[in-house]
């Protein structure tokens, strides 16, 4: 591993993306967003007519992804978002992502968000964090989100679909959403997003003394 691996995992809608890129632009990583790997697999098959529990297709998808999939805006929309958790079940489709995920942070290392950087994707990572928020938390924050984009949708809604999701994640047999035994956790429940990175430093500096996660790799 050339630089600092940061894995950055937990359930949905409890901050990790929002962390993750803080900490990557404060430490001057690279950063991925692994979820929307799954949702733009989703996209694709959804364009070509494909059925999202399809392992075979759903793989194939998986393995003809390029960049410009990655880059479409339409990709967190709330239409993708059971499309993205049910392709995201199959261990076709994970094994394909696999590859492409190890290789982004070989070159300078990353802040790689997810459900399974820490336990699969990286066992090895320098640094794993698991960030949680009590479900209620949660969906309170998916929903505010939604209302700002302008989504009409209810609250019981939005709850009713992230337990949804979260039982899926942590149910699948594929690299089921769980901490790493060597993860620390991170609860959002009480924390804004600054309260969040500062935790997450002060973790970084404990575990690592600081030095292996700001000195650039050669
Ligand atoms: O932001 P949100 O949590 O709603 O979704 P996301 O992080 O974009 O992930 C979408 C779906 O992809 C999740 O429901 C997971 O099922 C799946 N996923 C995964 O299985 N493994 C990852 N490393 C990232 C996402």
């Amino acid at each position: 591993m050339s630089g600092p691996v940061i894995a950055v995992d937990g359930p949905s809608a409890a901050g990790k993306g929002t962390l993750a890129r803080a900490l990557a632009a404060a430490l001057g990583l690279p950063y991925l967003d692994t979820g929307l790997l799954y949702r733009a697999v989703a996209r694709k098959l959804q364009e070509e007519g494909g059925d999202p529990t399809a392992a075979e297709a759903a793989a194939d998808a998986a393995r003809r992804l390029q960049p410009a999939d990655l880059a479409r805006d339409d990709l967190r929309a709330a239409s993708m978002d059971r499309a993205a958790s049910q392709v995201a079940a199959l261990g076709e489709v994970r094994a394909a992502l696999l590859g492409f995920q190890r290789d982004f942070a070989a070159r300078a290392g990353a802040v790689l968000d997810g459900r399974d950087i820490g336990t699969v994707i990286f066992p090895e990572a320098t640094l794993k964090l698991f960030v949680t928020a009590s479900p209620e938390e949660r969906a309170l924050r998916r929903w505010r989100e939604r209302v700002a984009r302008g989504e009409p949708v209810t609250l019981a809604a939005v709850a009713a679909d992230l337990a949804e999701r979260d039982a899926r994640d942590a149910a699948r047999a594929a690299a089921p959403l769980r901490p790493a035994a060597d993860a620390v956790v991170i609860d959002t429940t009480h924390l804004d997003a600054p309260a969040a990175l500062a935790a997450a430093m002060a973790i970084a500096a404990r575990r690592l003394g600081g030095s292996q996660l700001l000195t650039s790799p050669a």
